[in-house]
């Protein structure tokens, strides 16, 4: 370990179902966290190294290169498959998955397969909640199950990788792609990370509902300057290990055979540029044996861009000339796999010819692709498990369905509950309020995969279902993503309906308000420079507020929120992230209390923008914090030293009692390990679940 340490979260997410009248101790199970992270042995094959030696002695150069190529489905050709291409993303439709198939499995010389990848990040067609959510539940099963129903389905149309998980820390709420992995702490992304790997590859991924998965981005793309997508990432070594390494090696040691660099350069060095990444510590320290693929040109953009030419979105850092240099660069850095840009392809064989690649280098990662596509089963079943007419009536099974509905209840952090305004009683008139109220399209989340809108159960449908009362709806005023024109940027920029809402909410017993961001407001190129609730949210809020009637904000977002404005008018804060297709029944869940919210935020929600970066486990300072006197490190214009809601945090129907802590012994070897044990007692009258957090922080390091 390396001189400094920091806090670490060790966080034992025990589940404990308290007695329901009196309460009781219940010996909680062994933690499952740490099972998650239990490594998988992972042994080179004799006989797959064999056959891959012996495929690649007869492979041209041109087959080689080939081979290193990923194309995405609009620029797949039938000429492309028979000459041999490696790879082939983002097409699902199972007909044409087939048929690229049949075209390279008896068309192109050497009969080496297609790998069919695509972004299956929380779901492929029943879409659960952002992962963002389910690291929310701080329960590695939630994880488990979004990451075996996603390879299920996905592998029911003949795909066979996916890239996922996710697993970039980040302590940047205005940086849209914080929705993708599991938040701020390297400990619960790791575990998130391992689960998800293992879930999605199974013990053996030539499986027929296996994938191999493709952690990313490598690395440390979670924590761009200033939010911006795609912008520069500089950090300590101290940091880079410490904080953004440790899930990626937590998926290594799951079993994760393909990695994808990042957009980002790190500490100068773009990551599908750095050999010290790349090839020093993922195929050196850590011994990685599968294959790297770039992120979707990310090779040319090595590249700096020619003068007075239109921005093609295919040149920008600069570390390379042209072309052949970006290829070079990428190649010897480590990239196995060039994804949609074709520059080690179509200038390998010069860059040969000049000394500037080496045969061994090309013959390594043409190694690597084979051997995972051998491990994949691809040789021996290079077709999906079902016919094209078949897939279909692989989507939205009872039981993947069922899975998201509980993971979407169980990622949901019960924010405020004043006075105990919730659970709501179902037998009361319930007013469904808000621009996410009757909202499918949003409630998917970025990365919605093959999710269709309407395969989504609104907030009202689900409110409804579970009332015995009538259930009444307004919109309140409409929410458009930022693809609109600048005239309204955010939303919900007029309050011509709300004098419709209140009288809606004046006619019955209590609200559910739904409020939040569009999909288009998080997810990849999507960073905002606010944290606020888009438009006159807030506004709405008071509006509900006036009327007297006992309600409940439900937020639907990709990312923390600044929740300063809107805390004290609201009674009751729910935060349920995009909760995917059975958003509207966990809400219900929720919100009526048969299921009763366990989620802890997975990032901290600051005051405001301002305050932003801020996360628990920050370095000390020889000045910490304190809001007693002036002269130390602290916003004198906030409130706290802390965010307005902390990593970790959640509320419960119920509450707990957690003492007795003791430790299995007085001190731990360099190389040992420690125990340490509580007592949860469920104090409450409500059965619910308690994720124990211990952290941990060596006072001198
Ligand atoms: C994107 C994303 C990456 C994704 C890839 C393929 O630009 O950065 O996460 O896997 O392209 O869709």
């Amino acid at each position: 370990m390396l001189r400094y340490r920091r806090r670490a979260l060790i966080a034992l997410s025990i589940l404990v179902l308290g007695a329901a009248v009196t309460g009781g101790v219940v010996a909680a199970s062994q933690s499952s966290d740490e099972q998650a992270l239990q490594p998988v042995p992972h042994a080179a094959s004799p006989a797959v190294e064999a056959r891959v030696n012996s495929l690649l002695a007869h492979m041209t150069l041109e087959e080689k290169l080939q081979q290193i190529q990923l194309l995405p489905d609009f620029l797949v050709t039938d000429e492309a498959v028979r000459k041999g291409l490696g790879s082939v993303l983002s097409v699902t439709d199972p007909a044409r998955i087939r048929e690229l198939q049949r075209l390279a499995v008896e068309e192109s010389r050497l009969k080496i397969p297609l790998l069919f990848a695509f972004d299956t990040i929380h779901g492929f067609r029943t879409i659960f909640p952002i992962p963002l959510g389910v690291g929310a539940s701080f329960d590695p099963k939630v994880a488990s199950d979004d990451a075996i129903y996603g390879a299920r389905e996905s592998a029911a149309v003949g795909l066979k990788q996916t890239y996922a998980p996710m697993v970039d820390v980040s302590h940047e709420p205005r940086w849209g792609r914080i929705a993708e992995a599991a938040g701020e702490d390297p400990y619960l992304n790791a575990v998130m990370a391992a689960v998800r790997v293992k879930g999605i590859q199974g013990s053996d991924y030539s499986a027929r509902d296996k994938l191999v998965s493709s952690p990313k981005h490598f690395a440390a793309y979670g924590q761009p300057e200033n939010g911006r997508d795609y912008n520069t990432t500089d950090m300590s070594e101290q940091r880079l290990r410490n904080l953004y390494l440790p899930p990626f090696k937590a998926a290594l040691d799951a079993g994760a055979d393909t990695f994808m660099c990042g957009f980002n350069a790190l500490n100068g060095v773009p990551a599908c540029g750095n050999r010290y990444l790349l090839t020093d510590i993922l195929k050196g320290e850590w011994g990685f044996d599968g294959f790297v693929e770039s992120d979707w040109t990310a090779v040319a953009e090595l590249r700096a861009c020619p003068p007075k030419t239109p921005d093609s979105g295919e040149c920008g850092h600069g570390v390379a000339a042209d072309g052949p240099e970006a290829a070079a660069l990428a190649l010897n850095a480590g990239v196995d796999s060039e994804m949609t840009s074709t520059l080690i392809r179509d200038f390998g064989e010069e860059l040969l010819a000049k000394g500037e690649i080496s045969i061994s280098r090309i013959n390594d990662a043409v190694r690597r692709i084979l051997r995972i596509k051998m491990r994949a089963g691809l040789f021996e079943h290079p077709y999906a498990p079902y016919t094209p007419d078949q897939a279909e009536a692989q989507m939205l099974l009872p039981d993947a369905v069922a899975a998201a509905r509980r993971a979407a209840s169980r990622s949901m952090v019960l924010l405020k509950n004043e006075g105990n305004v919730l659970p709501l009683d179902p037998a009361k008139r319930t007013a469904v309020i808000g621009p996410l109220a009757k909202n499918q399209h949003d409630l998917l989340g970025p990365w919605w995969g093959r999710g269709e809108d309407e395969d989504v159960v609104t907030v009202f449908d689900g409110i409804a279902e579970q009332s015995t009362a009538a259930t009444t709806y307004a919109e309140g005023c409409k929410l458009s993503n930022m693809e609109v024109p600048l005239t309204d940027p955010e939303g919900c920029g007029s309050d011509a309906g709300f004098a419709h809402a209140v009288a809606v909410a004046q006619a019955a017993d209590q609200v559910v308000l739904a409020l939040g961001e569009t999909r288009e407001m998080s997810g990849e190129a999507n960073s905002r420079s606010t944290l606020d609730l888009p438009g006159l949210q807030e506004k709405l809020i008071e509006a509900i507020a006036a009327t007297g009637k006992p309600f409940v904000v439900v937020l639907f977002n990709g990312r923390p929120l600044a929740l300063e404005d809107i805390v004290d008018d609201a009674p009751a804060i729910l935060e349920a992230w995009f909760p995917g297709v059975q958003g509207g029944p966990a809400v219900a869940d929720v919100v009526f209390g048969s299921v009763n919210p366990g989620g802890k935020l997975p990032a901290s929600f600051p005051y405001r923008v301002g305050q932003v970066p801020i996360y628990y486990n920050h370095e000390r300072t020889g000045r910490p914090c304190n809001k007693t006197f002036k002269w130390n490190s602290q916003h004198r214009d906030i409130p706290s030293c802390s965010p307005l809601f902390e990593f970790g945090f959640g509320l419960s129907y119920t509450t707990f009692s957690i003492t007795n802590l003791r430790l299995s012994a007085a001190s731990v070897p360099t190389h040992g390990s420690i125990s340490a044990s509580v007592d949860v007692e469920n104090t409450g009258t409500k059965t619910g679940d308690e994720v124990v957090q211990l952290y941990l922080h060596d006072p001198v390091a």
